[in-house]
């Protein structure tokens, strides 16, 4: 039976656990699970058995075996349970977990007292005929946080929220055009993947990241059909202040909307996102991730007048007001409010990157560099083949690290796992020098 093996009682109990034994037959000790049956050999990977039934393996792009780790061979891809800052792999490994999720956990995994908010909001109904009372007190709450929010549209996830942002402005200004700088997710608008017809590809200019030049030539050749600037406000590194008041004053000059895509930097570098922080606000904004502490919600929301234009159009789906991530975003406000959680998220930040930072100079390994803020840094390495052995040899050592993109700091990374985090990086630079000296 599939699901015993991950709701079965055998769990293993040490920190590093023997790799879990995959019997022939194995031992149905939850006869109420579902009997979902997967042909699988005894042997057989939690890789090899996703990538059969799953696109890639995992329907997160970024949680793919090759994202993880560039080349996957062996090492852990699936997780069975997860709690402060630490998850336990079907390996029988546990590792702290430095990703958080994408960003998108601040508190930790499985944290308590959220845990119990969300399931009593479940307990009372997730869904009816009727949008729930508590969508009308969560939005307005989100307005008391967010600079640019007077009126609030939920969805379930960030890309959603951002296509809305742009349906919404294309409605109010009645033009096509937007030019962008950031990663707005998978959907079409904003795409050049494969699949996305040519025509819809031009309805988007991308521009660098803090390049005033390119901003304004852009503007200048879209001329008057520029709907919307759309800018993921920190992409590694703080903005020019003088960009983003460039953004703001080409917006005004051509009457179009300036859209901040606070996915990550919302909940993050301050409670009301970058627009908080640098005290610059846009037209509209899009918020998700550390916002609902790892539930399924993203919001859209903005100054009432622009916001109206979303009912002169069609934005809607059937469970953009369920009950278990507006009662995460109600209690991720009022955590917000008991306690500072984004300057912990600064300091820890700082902590662990410094801490990754010591490890690697004590290494003396070169072709790695430690960049980004502390709420969201990341490692570059030179060499791909250099950041896989890392990885693995991290991992080892019982800490994930995010391959090409950003470690995010929680809550839950206290004192005990930074120490930790700072041994195994130590162990995992040390393992690459001794590779590089062979
Ligand atoms: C800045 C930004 N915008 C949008 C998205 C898309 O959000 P989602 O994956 O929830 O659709 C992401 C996801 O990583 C993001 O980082």
């Amino acid at each position: 039976m599939v699901f015993s093996r991950i709701f079965g009682k055998d769990r293993p109990a040490s920190n590093q656990a023997e790799p879990q034994e995959e019997t022939a037959e194995p031992v149905d000790d939850n006869s109420d699970s579902p009997d979902l049956e997967v042909e699988d050999g005894p042997d057989e990977s939690w890789a090899t058995r996703a990538r059969r039934v799953i696109v890639g393996g995992a329907s997160t792009g970024s949680k793919r075996p090759d994202r993880l780790y560039g080349d996957p061979t062996g090492l852990p891809t699936h997780f069975l349970r997860a709690s402060g800052c630490r998850v336990e792999t079907t390996d029988g490994l546990q590792l702290i977990d430095c990703t958080m999720a994408l960003g998108s956990v601040a508190l930790g995994y499985a944290e308590p007292q959220l845990t119990r908010t969300v399931i009593e909001s479940l307990a009372n109904g997730s869904v009816s005929g009727l949008p729930p009372a508590l969508e009308v007190d969560v939005a307005a709450a989100l307005c008391g946080v967010i600079p640019c929010a007077e009126r609030v549209l939920f969805t379930k996830t960030g890309a959603e929220a951002m296509s809305a942002a742009v349906r919404i402005a294309r409605t109010y200004t009645g033009r096509t055009t937007v030019i962008g700088c950031g990663y707005f997710g998978w959907h079409d608008w904003a795409s050049d993947s494969p699949g996305v017809p040519s025509e819809i590809q031009k309805q988007f200019r991308r521009v660098p990241f803090d390049d005033i030049a390119a901003l304004e030539r852009a503007v200048a050749e879209v001329g008057n059909d520029v709907a919307a600037i759309a800018l993921e406000p920190v992409i590694e590194r703080m903005p020019s202040k003088a960009w983003i008041e460039r953004a703001r004053s080409l917006c005004d000059e051509r009457n179009a909307v300036l859209i901040f895509d606070e996915m990550k930097t919302g909940f993050r570098l301050a409670t009301g996102g970058y627009q908080q922080y640098a005290n610059i606000v846009p037209d509209l904004a899009a918020f998700g991730k550390a916002m609902a502490n790892g539930y399924p919600i993203a919001a859209v929301c903005g100054h009432a007048d622009l916001m109206d234009a979303a009912e002169h159009t069609w934005i809607s789906s059937t469970l953009a007001n369920e009950s278990g991530g507006l009662a995460a975003v109600g209690a991720m406000i009022a955590w917000h409010e008991r306690v500072d959680v984004c300057q912990t998220l600064w300091n820890t930040g700082k902590e662990m990157r410094g801490v990754v930072g010591a490890a690697l100079e004590a290494s003396e390994v070169s072709g790695v560099a430690i960049d980004g803020i502390d709420p969201m840094w990341l490692m570059r390495f030179d060499d791909p083949a250099v950041e896989t052995a890392f990885l693995a040899a991290a991992v080892s050592n019982g800490v994930l690290f995010k391959r090409g993109a950003y470690n995010f700091p929680a809550l839950a990374h206290d004192e005990e796992a930074l120490r930790d985090i700072e041994s195994a990086a130590s162990a995992a630079f040390v393992e690459l020098r001794e590779r590089a000296g062979r």
